[in-house]
């Protein structure tokens, strides 16, 4: 059956358009990589050192550590606080394979936990189950809880830092996703001991390739980062005080983001009215993402809930008319083939296994134009009759 949406769809929308971002600082950033071109000090160079001082001063966190990617941020918070082999990381089970992964490369366990419902985010009283259960059990040692903060709602640090505090654990943040949104007046990068953050092109805050940084308030912990994300050096160049990485952020991208950074506020700014614009036509029709008070997303993805045996018709549907979705995740971590030999099985975490059938992400970006997002939402809608609000 033919789609007359897609017949009247000369361009099709983008999911996360970066080359329309590009059209919108070219000088800028073209200027940027000219100046690291001409100085040539591709590694080390001066604009990492800016780039840094500049987002301590956007985010409120006394040390910023860029380094080469969001998973090696969060492999050298890891490292850093001396986690290994024998310790138990607890992680939400609804997460992108690297908050996983890190701890099992250091030689850790991650336990996965159950997610809310609602905001997608590590629920509190699962984590309390397992942390009980990991005690219990006697073989290994709690030693810290990485929560993610999913599609770029902040998890609520209140309540886990009640409970880090109570059972003796570190706190860390995986903001690969969230960089850009806050609670209250306290901004990403300050909301627990430690935080990563990813620069990959399609995050809220991208650079040309791969990029990450660590924010922290501990001049300990990020004196030990710098040292670890240059093979463990020490005070001089060749004294090598720790095992480290190369997990340097490059200068052009440093450079990059220094010149992306004046508008990145009022980029979330357009995000976050695409995301009023997505829940005025869409709530009703299905379940658009929650707001929790005082805590505002960086809105990395704008994604609904679409019963299950729906889900693939509606994709294809969109698909078809131009609009391109995604499925954020389709599975989650503890069945995964690399994970599913820790512990839990199929019926195990039901809150995440359910969501990895339901959940449906619709393009986000701060480029979106009102007719694209009208398009968009009566695309949607024309596949729920009778539920439109
Ligand atoms: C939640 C989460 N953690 C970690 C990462 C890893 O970031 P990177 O791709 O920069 O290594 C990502 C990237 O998609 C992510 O979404």
């Amino acid at each position: 059956m033919s789609n007359p949406a897609a017949q009247a769809e000369p361009n099709p929308i983008s999911f996360v358009d970066l080359k329309a971002q590009y059209r919108a600082y070219q000088p800028e950033i073209e200027a940027a990589i000219q100046r690291v071109l001409s100085h040539a000090q591709f590694i080390n160079g001066p604009e990492v050192a800016a780039l840094e001082s500049a987002l301590s001063e956007f985010s409120g966190a006394k040390h910023v550590v860029g380094c080469s990617s969001g998973t090696d941020a969060l492999l050298m918070i890891m490292m850093a606080e001396g986690v290994g082999h024998g310790d138990a990381v607890f992680v939400p089970a609804f997460t992108f394979t690297a908050t996983a992964e890190v701890p099992l490369l250091i030689g850790a366990t991650p336990v996965f936990v159950d997610v809310d419902p609602d905001d997608f985010n590590i629920d509190p009283t699962n984590l309390e189950e397992k942390i009980e259960a990991v005690r219990a059990e006697g073989k290994l040692k709690p030693r810290g809880i990485l929560a993610t903060d999913l599609f770029g709602l902040p998890a609520d640090y209140t309540v886990l830092q009640e409970i880090a505090g109570r059972y003796d654990l570190k706190l860390w943040d995986d903001a690969a996703q969230s960089f850009g949104g806050a609670m209250g007046a306290r901004k990403v990068g300050t909301l627990c001991r430690a935080t990563a953050t990813s620069f990959f092109p399609a995050k809220p805050f991208g650079c040309y390739g791969d990029g990450g940084a660590v924010f922290t308030d501990d001049d300990d912990l990020a004196a030990t980062m710098r040292s670890i994300r240059a093979h463990g050096k020490g005070g001089a160049k060749y004294d090598i005080v720790r095992v480290g990485l190369n997990a340097r952020l490059d200068t052009i991208q440093a450079a990059i983001l220094l010149a992306k950074l004046p508008h990145f506020s009022d980029e979330v700014e357009r995000r976050e009215k695409v995301a009023q614009a997505y829940d005025r036509a869409l709530s009703g029709v299905l379940t658009t993402p929650v707001r929790r008070q005082g805590r505002s997303s960086a809105w990395a993805q704008y994604t609904v809930k679409v019963p299950a045996e729906k889900r693939s018709d509606v994709a294809a549907y969109l698909k078809q008319a131009g609009i391109p979705t995604a499925v954020y995740y389709p599975m989650p971590m503890h069945l995964q083939t690399a994970y599913k030999d820790l512990g839990g099985g199929p019926g195990t975490l039901p809150t995440s296994e359910r969501l990895s059938q339901e959940v449906l992400s619709l393009p986000m970006h701060p480029f979106l134009s009102t007719e694209e997002v009208g398009k968009i939402t009566s695309s949607v809608v024309s596949q729920f009759p009778g539920r439109r609000n």
